[in-house]
């Protein structure tokens, strides 16, 4: 058996864990050969692969990023796309294709599987928690220790200068991120893209805040948007996704915080940071098992199929399941949180 595997997407924390238990478990167990595919989806359109073995996976354990390298190329969207994988995978003798990504990758490798009969099975990645189907996906929890330890650092900052400060993190259909670093770092105000938040509303916690003697930290998601939405401006470029670029919640908030106000207010846009560098332990703990899990579903045969956390247990489940519909906060877990608030 020959064993493709590739990685899609934005770049997170625990890839290289992923790869490395499938290839262990795959050679030491089950005598596989391993071919991986460069950055995503172009590897297998481009026949771009090289042989994957024990001496590539060594010592990757606690390293971000990922060998294979990321892109998000679409071959769904090239023309002949689906032919050219084909006649690549058959070229690298590839039986079965291992793909490791978030909604895009794995809604590529459902539809290669259900519709065009590859072997494919998913592994599902992203720092943004929000594919369905799995309680958590790795680089979720690296992202928010990174997160909650700059919100540790902006507390002084805040309080010696009695200034507020806007955090802006990932996120931008859905607030896991800002919500769980924002309460595990003590944030005031948590600001996420499911619920439109209303400035007036933030600048009564802001000021109740301060009236308490201590300085605000407002965590927002970048994709948290105003009630009356227009008053983000947007510069109308185009993100990887073919999103339109918000051009900074985070900025405006703080702008709009000051002129509401008149208290003094700074923002930290976290960015990549919260993607790059190494795992947490629970990061290498999930990726790991998730590989172990991917490879055994190949030697099963068990195709269209994603590994995913429930509880304790990984199961397996159609791939399909996991990119219908993004995971996005409860509005009831919101309330619970917004105790918090002012
Ligand atoms: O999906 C992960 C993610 O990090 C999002 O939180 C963020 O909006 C996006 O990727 C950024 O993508 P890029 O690195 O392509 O700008």
């Amino acid at each position: 058996m020959r064993v493709g595997v590739l990685t899609g997407g934005g770049d997170c924390p625990g890839l290289n864990a992923v790869i490395r238990g499938i290839v262990r478990k795959g050679v030491q167990e089950y005598g596989y050969d391993f071919v991986g595919f460069r950055d995503g989806w172009r590897g297998p359109l481009e026949g771009d692969a090289f042989q994957l073995d024990i001496p590539q996976v060594r010592g990757i354990l606690p390293r971000g990023g990922t060998i294979l390298g990321s892109s998000r190329t679409n071959p769904l969207k090239v023309e002949g796309g689906i032919r050219r994988i084909r006649e690549n995978l058959a070229k690298q003798e590839v039986d079965a294709l291992i793909a490791i990504g978030g909604e895009d990758t794995l809604g590529v490798a459902g539809r290669l599987a259900d519709e065009y009969g590859i072997h494919c099975v998913g592994v599902p990645k992203t720092i943004d928690n929000d594919l369905s189907a799995t309680d958590y996906t790795f680089g979720f929890d690296t992202a928010v220790g990174i997160a909650t330890e700059a919100i540790d650092r902006l507390h002084t900052t805040a309080e010696s200068h009695m200034r507020v400060l806007v955090v802006e993190v990932m996120g931008r259909h859905a607030g896991w991120i800002a919500l769980h670093s924002g309460l595990a770092g003590g944030a005031n105000v948590i600001l996420i893209p499911e619920r439109r938040f209303d400035v007036e509303q933030v600048c009564a916690w802001v000021t109740s805040r301060f009236r308490a003697s201590y300085a605000p930290i407002v965590v927002v998601a970048e994709g948290a948007m105003p009630r009356d939405g227009d008053m983000v401006v947007k510069d109308g470029s185009l993100d990887s996704f073919g999103h339109v670029r918000l051009s900074g919640v985070g900025e405006w908030l703080a702008k709009e915080i000051e002129r509401r106000t008149g208290n003094e207010a700074r923002t930290t846009v976290l960015g990549h940071v919260q993607r790059g560098g190494t795992p947490s332990a629970f990061d290498r703990w999930l990726a790991t098992r998730f590989g172990l899990h991917a490879i055994e579903a190949v030697r099963d045969g068990d195709f269209g199929k994603m590994v995913a956390l429930r509880g304790t247990d990984i199961v397996r489940v159609p791939i399909v399941e996991a990119t219908a519909k993004l995971k996005t906060v409860d509005p009831a877990l919101y309330e619970e949180v917004s105790v918090f608030f002012g």
